[in-house]
């Protein structure tokens, strides 16, 4: 069925997904506001095409949300897929093979901002979407919602789910906006990652002053920064903000096996990432503390003088931006009263902190013996000939807690994409094997999830 289809119209599919790529829709920058508007617009019309009975693009305080819908029957189940048309930006540009918004094939990849995250994992939804109605065999409602601000936050969506509470009424929602584990072994991300991010500034003297009238005089506020943050951790990779760990899940031994069986090769990761060893929170394996186990990382930080040469200067201020990855049941608010609390109770006097929190997200884990998630996997045994392994995932995607809190309704992360596929990195790219696969994948949710609701 959708097979056919999918061979009949391979080329189509990519070239949509080409013209979708090249509108380069970064949401972080407000340089690119009309682009967001024209990816809705396009994402919208391809809802159309794709048979659903109405779509449209709404407005929101952000960037629009585009919403689709097709009701066959209002008995059957619902199914409302959820990903995201904004894309991170897409610099270092230099470090780009092949521009990066000029979608380009090589070694069977797509390269490109959004190949994977996410343009390329939802579009293959609105391709089995219209090879199954095309196919007369949709045996599902389907709902489709593709928001524009997922990677800064997805800051005004509580507001709309929360305003348009019937409208996206569901059983389930399917997300594809995560990994497996390869392309030989499939697998299915039962959790996520929640997220604390935070903006911090010291401040020393009231203006830069010359390094060497005043130095050794006055404090230095780069200098306090680093020594402040090199103390959030220990020399076991503990993080030492009080009360950090208190709410953190632990898993059993047997939920630690079950998740150790995943296969993982550590040499073959060290040399991926031209590390010269892996490194982490003492008595947890890599794959564990990069799911299981929460995090702090400084993703910038900045101050003085950066410029070429040298200028000999005592900087004001020093800056910083740090995450922390959260797991069950770690709050992200109540995660960034703890840095707060503790960043400024840290600080000498001979400056002044402020902390700033960016957005949040809290973490999710999914039950997998529930109706949905035996949808998702024998969808994957019936495309890929093999059952997938349910593994956790590290990385976060805040709607889908919000999802549960709001709707009451369970995500499944059918993911197609692969950690090697450089998401937010320059040459990011998605594997044709895999969007192929995966519009292929997708029919069969659909087909068991309605078999098993019955
Ligand atoms: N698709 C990713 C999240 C992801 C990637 C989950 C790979 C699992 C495996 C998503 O677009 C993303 O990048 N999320 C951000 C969230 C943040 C901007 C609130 C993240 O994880 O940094
Ligand atoms: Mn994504
Ligand atoms: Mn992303």
């Amino acid at each position: 069925m959708i097979k056919a289809y999918l061979e009949e119209n391979k080329d189509r599919f990519l070239n949509e997904l080409f013209d979708l790529i090249r509108i380069p829709s970064v949401s972080a920058d407000p340089k690119h506001k009309d682009d967001m508007r024209r990816a809705a617009a396009f994402v919208k019309d391809k809802l159309l095409a794709a048979g659903l009975d109405a779509a449209e693009v709404i407005d929101t305080a952000g960037h629009p949300v585009v919403f689709g819908e097709k009701i066959i029957d209002s008995a059957k189940p619902t199914v409302l897929v959820y990903g995201h048309y904004d894309v991170q930006p897409a610099d270092p540009f230099e470090l780009w093979h092949t521009p990066p918004f000029e979608p380009t094939i090589r070694n069977e990849r797509i390269y490109a901002r959004g190949a994977c995250d996410d343009k390329g994992q939802f579009y293959m939804h609105v391709k089995a979407i219209e090879g199954m109605i095309a196919g007369g065999n949709l045996p599902c409602n389907v709902k489709v919602m593709i928001e524009g601000e997922e990677e800064v936050g997805s800051e005004h969506l509580g507001t709309f789910v929360a305003e348009n509470r019937d409208r996206l009424k569901a059983d389930v929602i399917l997300i594809s906006d995560t990994s497996i584990i390869n392309n030989d072994t499939p697998s299915i991300e039962s959790g996520l990652r929640g997220l604390s991010y935070v903006e911090v500034e010291v401040t020393g003297p009231n203006r830069d002053l010359h390094s060497g009238v005043y130095g050794g005089g006055v404090e230095n506020p780069i200098n306090v920064l680093c020594r402040m943050i090199a103390s959030l951790k220990d020399e076991q990779g503990r993080i030492t903000i009080p009360g950090f760990y208190d709410k953190v899940a632990e898993l059993s031994t047997d939920e630690r096996t079950e998740l150790a069986k995943a296969p993982f090769d550590e040499a073959e990761y060290i040399h991926d990432l031209g590390l010269n060893a892996v490194a982490g929170e003492a008595g947890y394996s890599t794959p564990e503390r990069t799911s299981i186990r929460p995090t702090l990382d400084v993703n910038g930080i900045w101050g003085g003088y950066t410029g070429e040469g040298a200028k000999t200067v005592l900087p004001a201020k020093a800056h910083a931006k740090i995450s922390m990855r959260l797991v069950p049941n770690q709050d992200p608010d109540e995660i960034t009263e703890l840095f707060s609390r503790h960043f400024q109770a840290i600080a000498p006097s001979t400056v002044t902190v402020k902390v700033m929190p960016h957005h949040g997200g809290l973490p999710y884990v999914t039950p997998t013996d529930s109706v949905e998630f035996e949808a998702a996997s024998k969808a994957f045994e019936e495309a890929w000939g093999k059952k997938p392994i349910p593994t956790r995932g590290g990385g976060s995607i805040p709607i889908v807690a919000l999802f549960e809190q709001e709707l009451g309704i369970k995500s499944i992360l059918m993911g197609f994409g692969l950690d090697a596929d450089a998401l937010h990195s320059p040459n990011e790219s998605y594997g044709l094997f895999n969007f192929f696969k995966g519009i292929e994948t997708i029919p069969y949710f659909y087909k068991h999830y309605a078999e098993l609701k019955k």
